[in-house]
């Protein structure tokens, strides 16, 4: 059996009267990429942002290569250690891009802090490579860049650190069918290459489908059905992950979309 990279056991976190997680548990394995869906308000993110330890639980382990991350970090070097193991990556890159600083300027800021008194010139070099970035973008300003290019910058930067485990929220939902499908590649590559493991949340089936191994449905902050993606999504056993499958979250939404986007590319 591989090792679990992440391994989530029991976890709950209530606000008010809200269970928005309760009794939450996964394993992630080594290299391995798991789907959390989930109509909206299911406790996604707030698993999610427990994982990162941006938010707290009520109850319950999270476990980064076996060590308990449970708890709020104590000091900075804590701090710094917990966010080289697990990183995130939001919707919208806009709202962590600061708009002044430039794309190298957001990468060295990264590499200095977590590993200070090095020369990151061809780490940074490295990087943009490996999101598929020009040295050319370096030095642009995000307002500069397009939605995808954005986003390809936040990933580098929760690359630079080189995690354990990169959490994904939502992290192609602003992107246009076209270029979400280059960004899934992207992550494709990305984890083949570096074996990074993923937490990928999501609504789209499709994307589901094209860039995780194993998927847990989550409903009203618990989940309902956990398996592997094909065996959930060709014979989901549970009504509500059925309800999910046949319903339109938009308009032309087909669950074949993203992986025949990506077929063409
Ligand atoms: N900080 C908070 N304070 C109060 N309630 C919250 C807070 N964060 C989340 N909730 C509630 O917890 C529940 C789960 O929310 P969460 O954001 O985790 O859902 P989600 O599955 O990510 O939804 P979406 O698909 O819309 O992003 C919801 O009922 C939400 O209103
Ligand atoms: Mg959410």
């Amino acid at each position: 059996m591989t090792e679990a990279v992440l391994q989530v056991t029991g976890l709950c976190r209530a606000f008010g009267s809200v269970r928005a997680v309760h009794e939450v548990s996964f394993s992630l394995p080594a290299g391995g990429s798991l789907g959390i869906v989930g109509e909206s308000g299911s406790g996604k993110t707030t698993t999610a942002r427990i994982v990162v330890g941006l938010e707290q639980a009520d109850a319950g382990e999270v476990l980064v290569r076996g060590r308990a991350r449970t708890g709020r970090a104590r000091g900075r070097a804590e701090r710094l250690a917990r966010a080289r193991e697990v990183q995130m990556v939001f919707q919208d890159p806009y709202l962590s891009l600061d708009p002044r600083t430039s794309v190298e300027a957001v990468l060295r800021e990264t590499l200095r802090l977590h590993f200070p008194g090095t020369d990151h010139t061809t780490r940074i070099r490295e990087l943009l490579d490996q999101v598929g970035l020009g040295t050319r973008a370096a030095d642009a300003l995000p307002r500069q860049l397009s939605g995808g290019q954005r986003q390809r910058v936040a990933i580098a930067r929760a690359l630079a650190v080189e995690p354990a485990v990169l959490v994904l929220d939502e992290a192609v939902a602003a992107l246009d069918v076209s270029v979400q499908a280059q960004v899934l590649n992207l992550l494709a590559d990305i984890r083949e290459r570096t074996g990074v493991g993923y937490l990928f949340i999501t609504h789209d089936l499709g994307v589901v489908r094209c860039v995780t191994d194993e998927v847990v449905v989550m409903r009203h902050g618990r989940i309902v059905e956990a398996g592997p993606t094909t065996e959930v999504l060709d014979a989901p056993r549970h009504a509500y992950t059925r309800l999910l499958l046949e319903s339109v979250p938009r308009p032309g939404w087909d669950p074949d979309r993203i992986a025949a986007a990506r077929r063409a590319l």
